[in-house]
């Protein structure tokens, strides 16, 4: 039944061939396979395996963790401590990055991942992910911070899990974002989504609207353009869909085409944006670009932002190609000044959004 298809390792070996460097890139990519096996079994027990609900800790960034926070943070750090195959990893849950002992060569790569992405859905049994990147470690030296501040650029390979009704790892090596799904009952992904194209356009965004108070002006036109459908100037109908959980946001993105937006916002001035640059903007804009679409803050590419700090929050705008230019474009126009004459019912009452 399995002949002809092809295992996540095979696609691999197959991809990743012509130095020590890309087999040993292979190897990690399924080091991280299997750590996303291991937590894709954690979530589907839910109720059932004492997985779910808050511990009294809280991480870095001040949120309280989900107990598959921590479990999920635990399965990756072990998978790498133990592989042989990272220098050191920095974790969305940890304070600081790990320097990896290294057994007898160094690893040649630093990886960077959100353990469990969207952990708000977890104890309501609605899709969560885990994200990864990876960066190349520096040689002849233990690793330190200043190490995995890359810009995007650098990343040698990015993807997500998705454990929804099926689980899914979506990665990239800079050849194309390629989709495999968990055969459970053998144990292996198979390549399920080859080549994967976000179509440029589209008729559906993902934002939480709740905040819609906060919002720049630009955003807040281009939402309202979308919500005014065929009357306004976009000439046709939106839908909007907001999961709460950025991995499946992008995951139905990459699938069916749409723009996710967390921008920037004024609720909480100290943080400069919802999301984290190192764990969840780089490698999604990473898998969301090689499959044809685009991420921006608004005002530059997520890809080209040098970082300062290792748990760094930027805004995130993503998606299908013509969209986010478009955004960025509304970004522009605000700041010159040039989209005083837009003519959304809207910001008829300019006085509203008023800078
Ligand atoms: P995490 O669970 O890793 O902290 O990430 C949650 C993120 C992202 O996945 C999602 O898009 C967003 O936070 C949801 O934010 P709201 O709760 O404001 O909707
Ligand atoms: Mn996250
Ligand atoms: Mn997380």
């Amino acid at each position: 039944m399995h002949n002809g298809r092809t295992t996540l390792s095979k696609f691999l070996i197959q991809q990743l061939k012509g130095s020590p460097e890309l087999s040993d890139l292979a190897a990690l990519l399924i080091d991280i396979a299997a750590a996303v096996k291991a937590i894709s079994a954690m979530t589907a027990k839910g109720e059932l395996g004492d997985v779910l609900g808050s511990l009294e800790t809280q991480n870095v960034q001040g949120e309280i963790q989900k107990k598959l926070d921590v479990m999920s943070n635990t399965a990756f750090v072990n998978t790498f401590a133990l592989g042989g195959l990272v220098a050191g990893l920095a974790s969305e849950e940890m304070d600081d990055p790990i320097v990896i002992e290294a057994q007898d060569e160094p690893g040649r790569f630093l990886a960077i991942f959100d353990p469990l992405d969207g952990s708000s859905n977890i104890d309501i049994n609605v899709s969560v992910g885990s994200i990864f990147s990876v960066l190349r470690a520096p040689k002849g030296r233990v690793p330190e911070v200043k190490d995995y501040l890359l810009s995007g650029r650098e990343q040698v390979a990015a993807g997500y899990a998705i454990y929804g009704p099926s689980t899914m790892l979506v990665l990239t090596v800079g050849k194309g974002t390629h989709g495999f799904t968990l055969d459970r009952e053998v144990g292996n992904f198979i390549l399920t989504h080859r080549d994967m194209q976000i179509p440029e356009d589209t008729s559906e965004f993902a934002i939480n609207a709740s905040n819609e108070r906060f919002w720049e002006p630009p955003v807040q036109r281009y939402v309202a353009e979308c919500k005014n459908g065929r009357t306004d100037v976009r000439g046709r109908d939106f839908n909007m869909r907001w999961i709460a959980s950025m991995v499946a946001d992008i995951h139905r993105i990459l699938l069916r085409g749409g723009v996710f937006m967390y921008p920037k916002d004024t609720k909480d001035l100290s943080k400069s944006g919802r999301l984290r640059l190192m764990y969840e903007a780089n490698p999604m804009s990473f898998v969301v670009e090689q499959a044809g679409g685009i991420g921006s803050t608004g005002r530059q590419r997520i890809l080209d932002i040098q970082p300062e700090e290792i748990h760094q929050r930027v805004p995130v705008i993503i998606g299908s190609r013509n969209e986010v230019d478009r955004i960025e474009r509304y970004h522009q126009e605000y700041e010159n000044g040039s989209d005083e004459q837009y003519k959304s019912p809207l910001f008829q009452e300019r006085s509203l959004f008023a800078s």
